[in-house]
């Protein structure tokens, strides 16, 4: 069963908030588990909010002593597995990665943002090579504005396409998204008298949860090809 995890060296990128909404949108049609292995435990705050959503729960890891049998006990229950990581690198992380089918680097379009993806990209990599196999990452970026990008803006992408692999889905910065930490839940549990643009967060996230499953039956035939 898929272990999906989110990393990047860079603070706010995004990857609580993506685990919350790749791992709520998963949960509509299969069972997920979400570990919460960063200190800071922002997403184990998200899941006591409001009732989860029936098929998604919430482990708050014990830490980096405890991680490989957390994620081996999640696989054996859920379909995803998704590690919501600290923004810095740690044994703790290093162990996560290692599990990994895939891991997601959320990254604005600033420069810290991309230099922090393009070293967590490098410390996965290293990380591949210690356990002898390559462990499929991407960049995802996160906290975007839908309007026309900017010179700066259009430069931090191709940077960052040359140095990996990019989603060609953006989770745009969106109200419905930041109101998850308020609400709890899912989009689809947000109330739509208390927050705009519910119905196209939904496609956004819909558009970026089938772009992971491709990635990871991608990952897939390739290892077996
Ligand atoms: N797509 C988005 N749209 C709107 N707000 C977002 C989006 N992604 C993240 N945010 C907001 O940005 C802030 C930081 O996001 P988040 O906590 O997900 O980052 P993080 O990478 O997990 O941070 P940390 O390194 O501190 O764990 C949060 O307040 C969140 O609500
Ligand atoms: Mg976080």
């Amino acid at each position: 069963m898929p272990v999906i995890s989110f990393a990047t060296s860079k603070g706010g990128a995004g990857k609580t908030t993506s685990a919350i909404i790749l791992g709520t949108e998963l949960a509509e049609g299969t069972d997920v588990i979400v570990i919460d292995a960063d200190p800071a435990k922002r997403l184990t705050r998200w899941s006591t909010l409001s009732q989860l959503p029936p098929r998604i729960s919430v482990v708050t890891s014990g830490g980096e002593r405890n991680i490989q049998d957390e994620i081996a006990q999640a696989q054996s229950k859920a379909t995803f597995v998704l590690i919501d990581l600290e923004g810095s690198a740690s044994r703790l992380t290093s162990f996560a990665i290692a599990e990994s089918d895939l891991v997601i680097i959320p990254s604005g379009e600033e420069q810290q943002d991309a230099d922090a993806a393009i070293e967590t990209l490098a410390e996965i990599a290293m990380e591949g090579r210690a356990r002898r196999r390559t462990i499929p990452a991407a960049i995802l970026f996160a906290r975007t504005s839908a309007a026309v990008k900017s010179k700066l803006e259009k430069h931090i992408h191709a940077e960052l396409r040359k140095a990996g692999h990019v989603f060609e889905t953006e989770l745009h910065r969106r109200t419905a998204f930041s109101s998850l930490h308020n609400a709890g839940g899912g989009l689809r549990q947000l109330d739509p008298a208390d927050v705009n643009g519910i119905d196209k967060a939904i496609i956004n996230a819909q558009d970026f949860t089938s772009e992971v499953i491709d990635m990871l039956e991608g990952s897939r035939n390739a290892a077996i090809a």
